[in-house]
């Protein structure tokens, strides 16, 4: 019922057991039954979010948008092999303008390319388009500075995960600086309240690190 090392080791991702198993975690809370993500690489993302669908038995689904075509099609294959093509879609296009088209999503994961201006167009793309936001990545200069950016907008509030999981790289390797990690994005508009149950009543504020 829940994922483990095994499940994550034969998925083709590029992020740590510890970020899947966050992931994985994340959905099983908020139980989104619609789901956009930007950047689909080989899958490995929306196969763990579609399984924490279906542990939690929520009839969602998963659109996830790809640019390149063929890590469209092994997305698909990987999506199949998992028994998961029902409630996951791949969606072949650039997510600057294949994202607009998606309202209304309970949740908005945005791990495609972090360049600051991809970071930034991917977030323009989506921005009103989702109750609940979460970028990978977060702590990566592109994002990074997206997100500093919609703090200091005030629209909303974001929360960066921090990294309990380790400074660590993928390979082992210590960072020098953080990388990887997660923030949510939650708008300030409607109350107090954030969609964990917390209540955060404070004003944004942005420390750097
Ligand atoms: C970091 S990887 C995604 C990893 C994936 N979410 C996972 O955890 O398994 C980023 C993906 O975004 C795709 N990408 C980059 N720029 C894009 C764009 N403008 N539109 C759609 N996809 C894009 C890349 O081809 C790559 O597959």
């Amino acid at each position: 019922m829940v994922i483990d090392e095994e499940f994550i080791k034969h998925l083709k991702g590029k992020s740590t057991f510890e970020e899947y198993l966050l992931l994985y975690t994340l959905v099983r809370l908020l139980k989104p039954k619609k789901i956009l993500e930007i950047g689909t690489w080989k899958g490995a993302s929306a196969i763990v979010m579609g399984k924490a669908l279906r542990d939690m038995d929520i009839d969602g689904h998963i659109y996830t948008i790809e640019v390149h075509p063929e890590l469209v099609k092994i997305a698909q294959d990987e999506i199949k092999k998992h028994g998961l093509s029902e409630i996951i879609t791949v969606v072949h296009g650039r997510s600057e303008v294949e994202a607009k088209k998606f309202e209304d999503m309970d949740l908005i994961f945005i791990d495609g390319e972090h360049e600051y201006s991809q970071a930034k167009a991917d977030w323009e793309a989506v921005k009103g388009h989702g109750k609940i936001y979460l970028f990978h990545d977060a702590f990566n200069p592109g994002p990074k500075r997206v997100l500093k950016e919609i703090l200091m907008e005030g629209e909303y509030r974001v929360v960066f995960l921090d990294y309990p999981f380790g400074e660590i790289y993928h390979d082992g390797i210590a960072y020098q600086k953080y990388k990887g990690g997660f923030a949510i994005v939650e708008s300030t508009n409607t109350d107090t309240k954030s969609a964990f149950g917390i209540i955060i009543n404070r004003p944004p504020k942005y420390v750097e690190r």
